[in-house]
């Protein structure tokens, strides 16, 4: 009999259909589906095609390639980043988190550059802000402080001023149960998020600011199932990873609408496309096999800890892997960081689920990326050596 092409993703059967009615949305949607066949097509059903030969699909992580950009973009960001001044310290995170992923060396002379410009965009007052002399935000906070637990040096660690940080948490903190990003700022799910999962990984007492935050959270579940940024707003990918990251943290899951949550999450990932959308009738994007991939690794481990089963991996894991290493990897490597950043550590995620129910991961071996906490989204290994520092300080 003739092999079978192994991909899951890509079938025809699951193109768009909008009955010949003309929307912007479907229109967009087939493009997308266009694209993604049209690299699907060149780099493994014609070789497959032709040849017959399964290990033609077997498709293979630019490793060098990735870890090259990354470690160029941390010694000098091309003059098109000016317009990211207020996220350098994201960017460092981004580049850092992925390289650690990755699993590649990061030369010592840039880790000390690293840790010299965090602490930089250290604010007097407290928590950190975007770039050097940047007003504190929870964001660039959270994005600093894993930036710093990623590093995995205990100079990183010492770095972080934990009094004046946990000064700027409980600053934070609004009576409504949420945070404000920055004083005086908006109040929604990011900061919650950023100030609950800081506050944990450097072992700061999370008591002492988590009064009325559940509830806040919960009060922005919508109808649908997912997360909004604020109450009566529409369910996104990124609030409701935030959301769920920061439940679990607090111990306060059971709060949750279960049932619409997984009905909510569990539609987001795309038939055709096998990654993920970030909400209803919009387009997959690489960014989300984080943000909605990393819902499931929390959602199974709740289960677990309350003795209530779940049928294990409710997402398709390998029709995930499919999605990024056709879609969203550049033969020349990475294009941006931010990207980069969240579709490995989507991968990541999507690589331990394909190990447990098939036995092995897309590509082989050789493609096998470092596991991350999906709670923190920083490696395994990042966090417990972050885990080890504080509790022995
Ligand atoms: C796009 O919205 C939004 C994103 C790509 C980012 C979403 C991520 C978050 C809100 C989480 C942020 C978390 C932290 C920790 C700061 P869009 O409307 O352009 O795209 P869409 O059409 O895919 O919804």
């Amino acid at each position: 009999m003739a092999a079978q092409i192994p991909f899951r993703s890509f079938n025809e059967k699951y193109v768009c259909n909008d009955d010949g009615n003309f929307s912007y949305s479907s229109t967009e949607q087939k493009r997308i589906e266009t694209m993604l066949f049209e690299n699907y097509n060149s780099i493994v059903l014609e070789p497959f095609e032709a040849t017959g030969d399964e290990d033609l699909t077997e498709l293979t992580i630019l490793r060098q390639r990735h870890t090259a950009y990354l470690l160029r973009y941390l010694k000098n960001c091309p003059s098109s980043y000016a317009t990211l001044d207020a996220s350098r310290s994201w960017m460092c995170y981004w580049a850092v988190n992925a390289l650690k992923i990755l699993d590649a060396e990061i030369p010592k002379e840039i880790v000390i550059d690293l840790i010299v410009f965090l602490k930089s965009c250290e604010h007097p007052d407290g928590g950190y802000g975007g770039g050097p002399g940047q007003l504190a935000h929870l964001a660039p906070t959270y994005a600093t402080v894993m930036c710093l637990v990623s590093l995995q040096t205990e100079e990183a660690l010492r770095s972080i001023n934990k009094e004046t940080l946990f000064n700027f948490l409980k600053k934070s903190k609004h009576e409504s149960g949420g945070f404000y990003m920055h004083e005086g700022g908006e109040i929604d799910m990011r900061s919650a998020f950023c100030a609950l999962s800081t506050c944990v990984v450097v072992g700061l007492p999370l008591e002492e600011i988590s009064e009325g935050v559940a509830e806040w959270i919960i009060s922005c579940q919508s109808y649908e199932g997912g997360f909004g940024g604020e109450p009566y707003t529409e369910a996104h990918g990124g609030y409701t990873f935030c959301a769920v990251a920061s439940l679990v943290l607090l111990n306060r899951f059971r709060l949750a609408d279960m049932e619409s949550l997984l009905r909510w999450t569990t539609r987001r990932q795309m038939r055709y496309e096998g990654g993920f959308q970030g909400r209803t009738n919009k387009l997959v994007d690489g960014c989300y096999s984080f943000w909605q991939g990393a819902i499931f690794p929390l959602l199974d481990g709740e289960m677990e800890r309350e003795g209530r089963s779940l049928e294990k991996g409710l997402f398709e894991a390998r029709m995930l892997e499919e999605y990024i290493l056709v879609g969203c990897q550049s033969i020349h490597g990475a294009v941006d960081l931010y990207n980069t950043c969240y579709v490995l550590s989507g991968l990541s995620i999507a690589q331990k689920y394909s190990l447990a129910r098939d036995g092995k991961i897309l590509g082989g071996d050789v493609n096998t990326l470092a596991e991350i906490n999906p709670v923190f989204n920083v490696t395994v290994a990042s966090e417990q050596f972050a885990k080890e520092f504080f509790t022995s300080q």
